[in-house]
């Protein structure tokens, strides 16, 4: 039985398994997907383990996105282009990292219906998944990015990545089309203390976060008329490429996809 994984430190939270094991089983995979929690010094021996097919192939979720990259042979140009990884793969004798989070935020705005081509965007937070949103974002013609985070220096140091981008101070708003939620600010029902009563109307405010499924930070946008998302599509979609790199078969998404990250 071939086995994959999803590594990352806390993991105790991700429901990767539950997404993957039942896409296992729809598709008759003789395969088990896991969570493995690890320490930064077990990294190098883990992605060992890949290159001697102990291990089929991994996802790679925070902190360690960017830890992995020295430990692979090759990355996709988006993996490269972001410093990013989220999926591992063994192909003719390389690991290969991908990322495959772009195409799941761009599969995610797909659906909603809200171009943005020639929109302000602004992100909260400047962690592991901000580079990938960036690049999806790019990638859909909107006039500027703006970045906000807490600490400064990480929001200036995204420059190195993408020229483009602008930064804002933490707690400064002004009128943005769209609003990413991007810090870990609600994983745990945690409230942001800005003030976004100055933003105008029907805007959309977008949170990474899936899991509970409505932040304060979506409550706050919904509560002043604004249209929200959470995660969960995105989530779903960097899923869904994952999975497709490993087994080459697209697996089915429907209402019982969704059903299966229902956890609050
Ligand atoms: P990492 O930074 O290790 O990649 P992450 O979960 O991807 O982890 O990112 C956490 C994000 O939430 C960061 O942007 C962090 O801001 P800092 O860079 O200043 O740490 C942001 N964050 C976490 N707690 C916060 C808080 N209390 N107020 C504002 N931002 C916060």
């Amino acid at each position: 039985m071939k086995k994959f994984s999803v590594i990352g430190n806390p993991i105790n939270h991700s429901l990767s398994p539950r997404l993957q094991n039942t896409w296992l089983k729809e598709n008759n995979i003789d395969a088990k997907y896991v969570k493995i929690k690890l320490e930064d010094y077990e990294i190098k021996n883990f992605i060992q383990d890949i290159r001697n097919q102990k291990i089929t192939g991994c996802n790679v979720t925070v902190p360690f996105k960017k830890t992995v990259i020295p430990f692979l042979d090759q990355l996709s140009p988006e993996a490269e282009q972001t410093q990013s990884v989220n999926t591992i793969t063994f192909e003719n004798g390389e690991l290969v990292g991908h990322n495959t989070d772009i195409a799941g935020f761009d599969n995610a705005i797909k659906k909603l219906n809200f171009s943005l081509k020639g929109k302000k965007v602004l992100i909260l937070g400047a962690g592991g998944v901000v580079p990938s949103i960036i690049f999806a974002l790019n990638n859909m013609y909107v006039k500027d990015i703006t970045i906000s985070n807490r600490t400064r220096e990480k929001a200036e140091n995204l420059r190195f990545l993408f020229n483009n981008l602008k930064t804002l101070e933490w707690g400064k708003l002004t009128e943005f089309d769209m609003i990413i939620n991007a810090t870990s600010l609600g994983l745990n029902n945690e409230t942001i203390n800005l003030d976004f009563s100055s933003l105008g109307r029907d805007k959309l405010f977008y949170d990474v976060i899936y899991n509970p499924h409505e932040t304060h930070f979506l409550r706050m946008g919904k509560q002043l008329g604004h249209k929200t998302e959470n995660g969960k599509t995105m989530f779903v979609y960097q899923a869904l490429e994952a999975f497709k790199l490993w087994h080459k078969i697209e697996p089915k998404v429907n209402t019982e996809t969704f059903k299966l990250l229902n956890n609050d």
